[in-house]
């Protein structure tokens, strides 16, 4: 499959960027994790002291910045911000409770949106976020958002943060995604919303596997 877009949407919790990695691997193409982005934005901007409250500032940052995603054989991505491997520093709970005061900025977008249209177009890609099947790629092939209860994505999380030796209460990782639900669904641009021609999968009951299959499944019919 070249040059195949397909675009995967949903909240934080939904499945996307496991089921994501898997479509990618079986069918050969790019797994690109738009959110890494973002979060590579939000550490740069911390670590620099940049004011989050000032779009301008973010904005030029932004155009100064090196983002690169490497695709490992396993499917697992490398993030390097200006150079730096950054993959596990982005993951942090201070760098996820940042990251909404860069992602309403429109010029920081505008350029996140050009790199991930140029990257994805030149071999196809599996694009994975809140807004690539509306903005980034709102006419790829194929669409799909998923879904879960936010109690099943809270946990998810939770087990998530464990497993990166990042310790919490259930309660507040369920507290953080109904916050980031609201400001991920209500931000001027680049809002999550359920594109109507996307293929919608509620994931709440579902195993990665059968998620997976039913994603592969939806492909081969749409083709
Ligand atoms: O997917 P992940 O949870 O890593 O994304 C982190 C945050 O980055 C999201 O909560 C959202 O605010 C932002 N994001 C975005 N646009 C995307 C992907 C992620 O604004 N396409």
């Amino acid at each position: 499959m070249n040059n195949i877009i397909i675009a995967i949407d949903g909240p934080a919790g939904s499945g996307k960027s496991t089921v994501s990695k898997l479509v990618a691997k079986e069918l050969g193409l790019l797994y690109l994790d738009t959110g890494a982005m973002y979060r590579a934005l939000t550490l740069k901007a911390m670590r620099e002291n940049v004011d989050l409250e000032d779009g301008e500032a973010l904005t030029l940052m932004t155009e100064k910045t090196l983002i690169r995603l490497d695709t490992m054989p396993d499917a697992e991505t490398k993030v390097f911000l200006d150079g730096s491997d950054v993959t596990f520093e982005i993951r942090t709970p201070e760098v996820t409770d940042n990251i909404k005061y860069i992602a309403r900025v429109p010029g920081v977008r505008r350029s996140m949106v050009k790199i991930q249209r140029e990257t994805a177009a030149k071999k196809g890609a599996v694009l994975e976020g809140r807004d690539t099947t509306t903005v980034v790629f709102p006419d790829a092939q194929y669409k799909f958002y998923l879904d879960a209860d936010l109690k099943e994505r809270a946990a998810r999380r939770f087990k998530e943060l464990r497993s990166l030796g990042i310790e919490t209460a259930l309660s507040d990782v369920e507290k953080d995604a109904k916050k980031r639900d609201i400001s991920d669904e209500t931000r001027k641009v680049g809002a999550l919303k359920r594109a109507k021609d996307a293929v919608y999968i509620d994931t709440t009951s579902m195993s990665i596997d059968e998620v997976v299959k039913k994603i592969l499944a939806e492909i081969k019919k749409i083709k």
